[in-house]
């Protein structure tokens, strides 16, 4: 296989080299990314917003999912490929297995992730145990945006900063291969990326992760609404699509991206 490996995404993180994610959801952009070197692609359920244009993730299907998947994978030949699981795809770890299996067998996705904490455990072992790797998810999770009453950074309180960093450990111990850790303070972000040994991806966590990950539209300055405070607008000063993306790579590899201006 010449796709881009956990293995090889494991490695980086001990050499400290920083792993640059995008999203994608379509063959033409999936193709475009991982030229400009980025090594992961993200199928998110943010094409809800973007792509659908719905007020949220919450409408998206399993369908929306292996579709975009598909394509992602068709357009790209040495990427990672992980892809989230939909809202209320995974409620039980039976129809988490049942649905992991669709986005592997028919979107071709090496990874799929899920949004949520130690209430997850026993989801994450019965897929790991079964070869399906996991990503797990946790600080904001917009698929739970009406429980939080809005997209709000998360563990700023010493209580919830603790509960994040056990959850991510006990996911770990589950089985999980990547974190993805949301609009947390760059203090936690840090002490979560040190405390694990699978990669640490940040949305929104600060510099110090192994690796950063953005909507691509914001990342381009084409997402509807207002872009979050954390993202930057890389086509901004960049005379073309592709070298603001390969913009983006360059200063996630050095380190200049995200700065801790753009952090909580
Ligand atoms: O759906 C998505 O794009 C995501 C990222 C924001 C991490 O989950």
């Amino acid at each position: 296989m010449s796709r881009l490996t956990l293995t090889k995404l494991r490695k980086m993180k001990q050499q400290g080299e920083k792993i640059a994610m995008l999203t994608a959801y379509d063959a033409s952009f999936a193709a475009l990314l991982e030229t400009a070197g980025v090594e992961a692609l993200l199928v998110g359920d943010s094409l809800g917003m973007v792509v659908q244009g719905q007020e949220s993730t919450l409408p998206v299907t399993m369908d929306d999912m292996v579709y975009h998947c598909r394509n992602v994978v068709r357009g790209s030949h040495r990427a990672f490929v992980l892809a989230d699981m939909p809202f209320m795809s995974y409620a039980t770890p039976t129809q988490a297995v049942d649905n992991a299996a669709r986005l592997m067998r028919e979107g071709g996705a090496q990874m799929v992730k899920l949004e949520g904490g130690s209430l997850l455990r026993k989801t994450v072992e019965q897929l790991t145990t079964r070869g399906i790797p996991v990503c797990a998810h946790l600080g904001l999770l917009p698929q739970s945006v009406h429980r939080i009453g809005g997209y709000r950074v998360q563990g700023r309180e010493e209580s919830s900063a603790q509960q994040i960093h056990e959850d991510a450990v006990i996911l770990q111990q589950a089985g999980a291969d990547m974190l993805i850790l949301e609009c947390v303070p760059a203090r936690l972000g840090n002490e979560i990326t040190q405390a694990l040994e699978i990669p640490v991806i940040s949305c929104g966590a600060g510099p110090d992760c192994d690796g950063q990950v953005l909507v691509l539209y914001d990342l381009l300055g084409i997402s509807p609404g207002k872009p979050p405070s954390f993202s930057r607008n890389f086509l901004d000063g960049a005379d073309s699509i592709p070298n603001a993306i390969q913009a983006y790579v360059s200063a996630v590899k050095k380190g200049q991206f995200p700065t801790l201006e753009l952090s909580y």
